[in-house]
This record gives structure tokens, sequence and C-alpha cells, in this order.
């Protein structure tokens, strides 16, 4: 099959949780000064799951969109990337498989590098198209972020899910060759599996990203990639928005090009819009920028290269260009993703922290979850060990 036929992302989906913890709230409760998390990390609020949402209830929530405006006939391959996996055997795919009735016939799959993953999935996807063309692969990315009570990790916490419908034509971003990639084995960000919140070094994990992205550049560069000045505007990973900040001044530097701040701000600004209010979003995290980009610049970017660095601790790293497709802008769901934004009901910060503490017994019993959530799905029980989700 001729390389040449374009691959791409056809249309995307977002979905976050029922409830939102505005960062004042956190800060009136800990003592921080609020500019450390409203300028210093850039993050004004986080997304937090009901009890009776997770990643299975939000994919399928960002998924059924895009099931509903081109059908499923053509999808044969479900692939759900993740870090915040709720069974170490079963793909959290195939519960979105079946809330969202797709056919049998059909390939379910979890993958799993950190935040890297979906990116992997991406590619995958692009790989399956190019073998069969007829084909769509739908990906799905969704996470919840956790870290501990306390610590300096809370402030970055979130949770989204991103659906892509991928397949020729896209009418919305075509990914383009070549990739640059990056591998190092590094301990900045880590969940063991007897653990629900992650670990983290916080400085160790900013100078592995930092690395990762002069190392995925350079990689890019080596296998004929564009050079920097070509690209409009960039979506870095953003576990916190102030990142995509840093990870570009570096990039700046590390090509020997001017760091003005005018100019870093222009790069990146508009893709951190929905992330500075739903917070990491870890596999989602980088395509919940380019819907962000792509719904809030007031620029016409149709066939003007995109830069894209998505990052996974541990850590893996891919530097890869899109370019938004002719009539795009007509295609993008503005209004849907600023509705599941808006709509979200502020905690205050003693609910919060009882949703945060909030885990299931392990004994095997029958435990209903309480009904929180006023989304498409929801967890409606832990059974048996089953997870018991309904549509709504
Ligand atoms: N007004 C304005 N700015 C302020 C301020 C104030 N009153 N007080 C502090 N700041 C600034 C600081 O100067 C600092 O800015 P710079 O980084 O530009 O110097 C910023 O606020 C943060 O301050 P600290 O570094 O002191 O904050 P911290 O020790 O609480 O840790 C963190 C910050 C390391 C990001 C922490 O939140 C953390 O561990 N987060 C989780 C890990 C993470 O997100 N790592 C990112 C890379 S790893 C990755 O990308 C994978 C992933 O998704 C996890």
């Amino acid at each position: 099959m001729s390389s040449d036929i374009a691959i791409g992302i056809h249309d995307l989906s977002f979905a976050t949780t029922e409830f939102v913890l505005p960062h004042a709230a956190l800060a009136a409760y800990n003592g921080t000064e609020i500019g450390k998390y409203h300028l210093g990390i850039g993050q004004r609020s986080m997304s937090v799951p009901a009890a009776d949402e997770d990643i299975v209830t939000l994919g399928a929530a960002a998924a059924a969109p895009l099931i509903a405006a081109h059908g499923s006939d053509r999808i044969r391959t479900v692939v759900f990337a993740t870090e915040s996996s709720i069974d170490q055997a079963k793909s959290a795919g195939i519960y979105v498989h079946s809330l969202l009735g797709l056919a049998s016939a059909c390939r379910v799959v979890e993958l799993k590098q950190a935040c890297y993953g979906a990116t992997a999935a991406l590619q995958f996807a692009i790989g399956l198209v190019r073998r069969d063309p007829a084909q769509q692969v739908l990906v799905i990315a969704s996470d919840v972020s956790k870290y501990d009570l306390d610590s300096p990790g809370e402030a970055t916490q979130g949770a989204a899910a991103v659906a892509m419908l991928v397949g020729v034509d896209p009418a919305l971003l075509r990914i383009e060759e070549p990739s640059g990639l990056f591998t190092a084995d590094v301990m900045d960000f880590w969940r063991p599996n007897y653990r629900e919140a992650a670990l983290v070094d916080g400085q160790e994990s900013i100078a592995a990203y930092l690395q990762a992205v002069e190392g995925s550049f350079k990689d890019y560069t080596e296998q004929g990639g564009r050079p920097l000045e070509e690209f409009a505007a960039f979506c870095y990973h953003q576990p916190f928005t102030k990142m995509a900040y840093k990870a570009h001044r570096h990039l700046l530097n590390y090509c020997g090009a001017d760091t003005d701040a005018d100019a870093v701000e222009r790069a990146v600004k508009a893709s951190t819009a929905y992330n500075s209010v739903v917070g990491n979003s870890y596999t989602a995290s980088v395509y919940l920028g380019l819907a962000a980009l792509l719904e809030t610049t007031g620029e016409d970017l149709t066939g003007r290269p995109i830069a894209f660095l998505s990052y996974g601790s541990g850590s893996v790293a891919e530097f890869f260009c899109g370019t938004p497709a002719p009539g795009y802008r007509s295609r993008l769901r503005t209004a849907a993703h600023r509705e599941a934004i808006d709509r979200r009901t502020e905690l205050d910060y003693a609910a919060y922290r009882a949703l945060h503490q909030r885990s299931f017994p392990t004994d095997g019993g029958d435990y209903p979850t309480p009904a929180q959530t006023t989304g498409p799905f929801r967890l409606a029980a832990l059974n048996g060990h089953k997870r018991i989700y309904e549509a709504r």
C-alpha cells in the first residue's frame, strides 16, 4: 500500500467528569498562595470523578458521539489507552465496546506506557488503516489522575477521556511521517500495582520530560522531519499547563532559536485552554490540547503543520506532525466540549477529599455505587469482584 494516502483523525470527541474542584478551594485548605497554582503551574481547576464514574464511563461518553455521527460499520479495532487501568487482565475497552453496542467482529485491546499510550494507539491505528484503508480504528484515551492527598502532585490531578476515529481521508487532522522517538529508563513517575495513587519525583519528572523533548526532536530531525520554524503551533503533553511553556522554551533553546516569551505564548497558549481547567488527563492530555488548539485559536490552521510532543513517564516520547484537513473547522465539536467543561458541579474541599478517599471493598461482596453522575454511562455496582456498568 502506498504511504502517500492521507490517514489521521477523522473526528475527535472528549468527555470529562461530573465534578470540579477549583484550585482556590485547595489553596484555601492547604494555605498555598493561589498564584502558585494559577501562574506557577498554570492550573485553575481539576475534574473530579463522581463515585460512579471511571475510565470506562468517561471513555464511553467520549466515544458515543463518534458512533452516533459515523456509525460503527467500519470499526474493526478498538484501542483503549490508559495508565489508570481498572483490571490487570481485561481491557477496559471491552466494557466500552459493550456499552456502545459495537459488533462482535472487532478486536479490542488496552495499551499502557504512562501518558504516552494514546500516541502509541494512534500510530498503531494508522498502521492498521494503511493495511486495510476500508477500516476505521476507534482510539480511546481515558484516565483519572490521582496523587496522594497533601502531596505536591495533588494540585495537578484531573480526569478526562478523548475518543478519536482514525481512518483514511480524515476530516480533522492528517498525521504525517516521520516520527521522532525517544525511550529512557527513568523512575520519574510510576504506580506499583498495589497503589491507587501515583508516585512521583516532581523535579526529576520535569527534567526527564525536557530530556525527552530534546531526544525525540533530535530523532525527528534525523528522520528527515520538518525544521522547527515550519510549525504553526505546538501541542505538548500537559501534566500542568506551565509544562508546555517549559517544554517549548527548552526546544527553542535546543534549536538555538529565540526564546522570546511572546513567541512561546503564541506557540502553545491556545492548546492549554482546556487542560488548565480539567487538570492532567494523562493519556488524553495531548489530544485535549489538540481540541483546545483547534477550537479556541482564532486562526485558520488548514494545511499548516502542528507539532505534537507526547510524553509518558518512565519514559517514552514521540514528536510528530499533523496538518488540519480542509474544512476541519466545520467538524469541530466546540459547543459540546465547552458544555462538558461548563456543566461540571463544583465541589467544596471536604466533598472532594471524601471522594478521593473512597475505594471499593475488596471482599467480593455486592456493593451498589451511589448514583451521582448525570452522564450517559455509570458504574452501577461492584458485584462479586465484577464491575457492573449501565447506560442511563
Ligand atoms: N506565584 C507564582 N508562581 C509561584 C508562586 C507564587 N506565589 N509560588 C511558586 N510559584 C512557582 C514556582 O516558582 C514554580 O515555577 P517554576 O517551575 O517555573 O520555577 C512553580 O510555581 C511550581 O513551584 P514548585 O516547583 O515549588 O512546586 P512543587 O514543589 O509543589 O511541585 C510539581 C510542582 C513538581 C509540578 C508537582 O506538582 C508534581 O510533582 N506534579 C506531578 C508530577 C508532574 O506533573 N510532573 C511533570 C512531568 S512528568 C509528566 O509529564 C508525566 C505526567 O503526566 C505525570
